[in-house]
């Protein structure tokens, strides 16, 4: 077999795949000077909160301001308590940090969404909000969520970065909590060209605050009637997105294709522990972001899959968020996420790979524990 080269993730392709859709409609908003807060943006908006059933969208600078201006538009306070999974990108804990709040980090489950057991263990008199991590493009279980919230009265604010168009139930990453928090980073499933986020909300005071926050605290009249920042997601990238918006289910398919293929090939492998399988549960419609595995001999593994041209990465460079000794957070003890993180890494996932390329992928890990 000749050997390939399969990065873990081609950047340039963000733009090929569909320059002659984006191309047109980048030169219309950069020869009409109409960078900020212009058409495109509201279009956009309009049309991504209709692709996921929520009454509104809000184009913001990136999926980590998104959170922190969710949670300051529903009225965090000095020391309210964040719960998280630990596993996840340091952005939400972040932002609950910024916005005054402690983040209280969890654990994660086999399907690495955040675990309400552990949600529910980590429950104080000072805990007013629930950030679950839609992570990898699943969505958590938002029922058992939901009642944890209800019981305790606490909010939930989604970090769906990674799941636009996932759906737990029928219904869409990011439309289940108070807002819901969506990154389109260039190697998000809805990448732009730079940095890009979405806030969604179905309540129209949330909708009106955090429009304000974004823009300078101003309301539509260009009054100041609050403290705001500037995060506005820019009319250029908004143009990009509505282009590439109209082959996003084509591309959520193709991911899941390429899921089933991984799943076909390396399901029975028993040093692997996979992510579910695309129609393996009804309730969830995964749309597989990244593709995350848990693997015997982890290391050597990756290093065989370097030598034999494929990239792999480990999510946050490979530390869970409770185990950043810097930023002084209590010592806790996360059992899954603490055994997980010495297995676990991302193979290559995205719509420029052809079949072909996973199949060479499934081949070198087949042959790698074959050498044992
Ligand atoms: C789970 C998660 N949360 C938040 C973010 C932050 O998004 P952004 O990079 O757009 O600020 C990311 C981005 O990678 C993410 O993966």
């Amino acid at each position: 077999m000749s050997k390939k080269t399969i990065p873990f993730f081609n950047y340039p392709f963000v733009y090929n795949q569909y320059k002659e859709d984006v191309f047109p409609a980048m030169m219309k908003v950069v020869e009409r000077g109409g960078f900020i807060l212009q058409e495109e943006l509201f279009e956009f908006e309009k049309e991504i909160a209709k692709f996921v059933g929520a009454k509104y969208a809000i184009g913001v600078a990136n999926g980590t301001e998104s959170m922190f201006i969710a949670l300051l538009a529903a009225g965090i306070k000095p020391g309210d308590e964040v719960i998280l999974a630990s596993h996840t990108y340091i952005a939400t804990a972040a932002s609950a940090h910024f916005a005054g709040g402690l983040p209280v980090l969890v654990d994660c489950l086999p399907d690495h969404t955040i675990d309400p057991d552990s949600v529910k263990k980590a429950i104080t008199s000072k805990t007013k909000f629930i950030m679950p991590t839609q992570l990898n493009g699943r969505v958590s279980n938002m029922d058992a969520l939901q009642s944890i919230a209800d019981e305790h009265g606490l909010t939930i604010i989604e970090d769906a970065a990674q799941a636009l168009g996932a759906k737990f139930k029928g219904k869409c990453a990011g439309t289940f909590g108070l807002a819901g928090s969506v990154s389109l980073y260039p190697a998000k499933v809805l990448g732009c060209f730079g940095d890009g986020g979405l806030l969604f909300t179905n309540n129209d005071e949330m909708y009106v605050k955090m429009k304000q926050l974004r823009d300078h605290g101003r309301d539509d009249s260009g009054m100041v009637v609050t403290w705001g920042v500037n995060s506005r997601l820019d009319t250029l990238n908004a143009a990009v997105l509505l282009a590439k918006l109209r082959y996003y289910p084509k591309d959520m398919a193709r991911r899941r294709s390429l899921a089933q293929i991984y799943q076909d090939r390396l399901g029975q492998i028993p040093q692997l522990h996979l992510p579910p399988a695309p129609n393996s549960d009804p309730n969830h419609y995964d749309i597989y972001q990244n593709y995350e595995i848990e693997a015997d001999n982890r290391d050597a593994l990756r290093i065989y899959l370097k030598e034999n041209g494929v990239g792999t990465i480990i999510q946050w460079a490979g530390t869970p968020v409770h185990k950043f000794e810097k930023l002084g957070l209590p010592k806790i003890t996360l059992p899954y996420t603490e055994k997980m993180f010495e297995r676990c890494f991302l193979l290559p996932m995205n719509t420029s790979l052809a079949d072909e390329d996973v199949h060479y992928i499934c081949d070198q890990i087949e042959q790698f524990y074959k050498k044992g």
